[in-house]
């Protein structure tokens, strides 16, 4: 033993070792990583060192302020539990850039991100025109992609959507979920006709969920939709229709939801109806109870209150409930984000994401 010793340590092949190790290290490694969290049947591995996307197409997301960094995280961690094999790029105005620390928390949370221009009316005679979130037509801008879907941060994904990125859109067009126009919560701005007889999703199939057909005959509200979620073809002239048409069409200064009634003006006629489980309004689970089947949700969009926004939710009520799936992704994600983390890393935790999150 002791000779042998002694005789490879002097061997001229010594310098292998570390080699061996590294390869033994790496094998093991991969390995450890391979054990599937949960029943998810997607190699993180893969998934995390990027090789696996493929990355003509993309899902995104605008995030102008801190206030939705949380958002953020559950969307993402959400796709990626999911097993996408998109990659989730954010979109992120000049303000956000210029928030040093902001942005090294996208970086740590391993989150590309794509600076966009501001997007800033024309100023009108007849009006003033809300700000500070045109930049959500971006997207369109970003003819480097063959297909982007535009999401909102305050989404979760229950359900694989990677068909999204196959799925037939009309030429020049786009498609969408409608709007619900029921207006449950008798929210007073909202516009009066906002009944739920006048509700697409009261003309949809109960039973399927299928959404009703749009013809140029269809109702007005039928003609309504919510931008949640979009499928878009990135194109110029696309891009440069809807930036004409927010800066001259005589409408757009009494948009009261602004952003997806100026696509609903852009895209009449040109859009296809998507089922309400592709951008489920939580509000719904209540008002189209008939329809609605948590089963089949795969995109649950938390409009109105955030869930962020405070650790309390009646879990006895069928809206406020939902927030309780939100709060599992969140531990999920802040489980990743600490486990192992550096002093750096921590410190962006609780510099950015616990401010935007609330404590109790
Ligand atoms: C965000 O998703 C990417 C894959 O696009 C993944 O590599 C990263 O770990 C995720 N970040 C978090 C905080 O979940
Ligand atoms: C809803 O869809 C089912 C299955 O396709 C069909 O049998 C039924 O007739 C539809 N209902 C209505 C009201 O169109």
């Amino acid at each position: 033993m002791g000779p042998y010793f002694i005789n490879i340590m002097s061997s001229p092949y010594l310098f292998l070792l570390p080699v061996f190790f590294s390869l033994f290290a790496y094998f093991y490694l991969r390995h450890a990583h391979r054990i599937p969290a949960g029943a998810m049947a997607i190699s993180l591995n893969e998934q995390e060192t990027g090789h696996a996307y493929d990355t003509t197409k993309i899902w995104t997301t605008l995030v102008s302020n801190r206030g939705y960094f949380g958002g953020l995280l559950v969307l993402n961690h959400s796709l990626r539990k999911t097993g996408s094999k998109y990659q989730l790029r954010v979109m992120v105005t000049r303000a956000v850039e210029n928030d040093h620390e902001f942005m090294r928390a996208f970086a740590a949370a391993g989150i590309p991100t794509i600076v966009v221009d501001d997007i800033v009316p024309k100023p009108r005679e007849n009006g003033k025109i809300k700000s500070g979130f045109w930049e959500k037509l971006a997207p369109w801008g970003l003819t480097e992609y063959e297909r982007v879907v535009l999401l909102d941060s305050d989404q979760v994904i229950l359900k694989n959507i990677d068909d999204m990125m196959e799925m037939e859109i009309p030429d020049g067009g786009i498609a969408c979920a409608h709007v619900c126009a029921c207006n449950p919560r008798k929210i007073p701005h909202y516009s009066k006709d906002w009944i739920p007889e006048n509700c697409p999703f009261t003309a949809a199939n109960q039973t399927t969920g299928e959404p009703v057909p749009i013809t140029p005959e269809s109702p007005e509200h039928h003609h309504l939709l919510n931008s949640g979620t979009v499928i878009l073809q990135p194109s110029k002239k696309q891009f440069d229709t809807l930036i004409h048409t927010l800066n001259t069409h005589p409408d757009v200064p009494n948009m009261w939801l602004p952003d997806q009634e100026l696509l609903a003006v852009v895209y009449r006629n040109r859009w296809r109806p998507l089922p309400y489980t592709y951008n489920a309004l939580k509000p719904m689970r209540s008002c189209h109870a008939n329809m609605w089947r948590d089963e089949d949700v795969r995109i649950l969009h938390y409009i109105l209150d955030k869930p962020w926004q405070s650790r309390y939710f009646d879990a006895n009520d069928p809206v406020q409930s939902t927030h309780r799936l939100w709060w599992e992704f969140f531990a999920e994600v802040e489980r990743d984000w600490l486990d192992g983390a550096d002093d750096k890393k921590r410190a962006l935790w609780e510099n950015v994401v616990v401010p935007a999150v609330a404590q109790e």
